[in-house]
């Protein structure tokens, strides 16, 4: 197998469906028969890194690539963009509204957890430029070694 990639979209303030990319990534790994432990990391990484799009960020896709050695999430958005990355890494930081802090986000957790879990974070942003994380997990890590 060479890789195969997965793609769903991600729509800013939809509530409703916030979340959904996350869970089916979750559903895809877990029949390809990944390791559970593998799978829960990267299923809150892209929950945290879906979340925040559609609540600091804007519309925008989520990408997963399984291939024989690692996956790979990628969640961009085209949305205000964060001016202070180092700032907003930092645990407690967060600029989440009302209606988010409402239903229990705005702890400013996401990213901070987004870097333990993942064996790799990128973030890229900039005002007015959008967000893309970029996380890399490698399967052996978590794998138990090869049969
Ligand atoms: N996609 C994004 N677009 C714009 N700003 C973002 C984005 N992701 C994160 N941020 C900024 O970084 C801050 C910290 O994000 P983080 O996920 O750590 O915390 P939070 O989303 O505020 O709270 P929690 O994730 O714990 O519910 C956010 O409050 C926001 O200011
Ligand atoms: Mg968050």
């Amino acid at each position: 197998m060479a890789s195969v990639s997965k793609r769903y979209p991600v729509r800013a303030r939809d509530f409703l469906h916030a979340g959904e990319a996350s869970i089916q990534i979750q559903a895809f790994l877990k029949a390809m028969g990944l390791d559970a432990g593998l799978i829960r990391r990267i299923a809150i990484c892209s929950y945290e890194a879906e979340m925040n799009a559609v609540i600091h960020g804007g519309d925008g896709e989520l990408e997963m690539t399984l291939a024989d050695e690692w996956v790979t999430l990628e969640v961009r958005d085209a949305g205000p963009g964060i001016a202070d990355i180092e700032l907003a890494m930092q645990p407690g930081y967060s600029t989440a509204d009302e209606t988010a802090r409402e239903m229990g986000f705005g702890a400013g957790m996401g990213l901070p957890n987004m870097k333990a879990n993942a064996d790799e974070l990128r973030l890229e942003s900039a005002p007015g430029r959008g967000t893309r994380a970029l996380m890399v997990f490698r399967r052996e890590a978590a794998g138990g070694g090869a049969p």
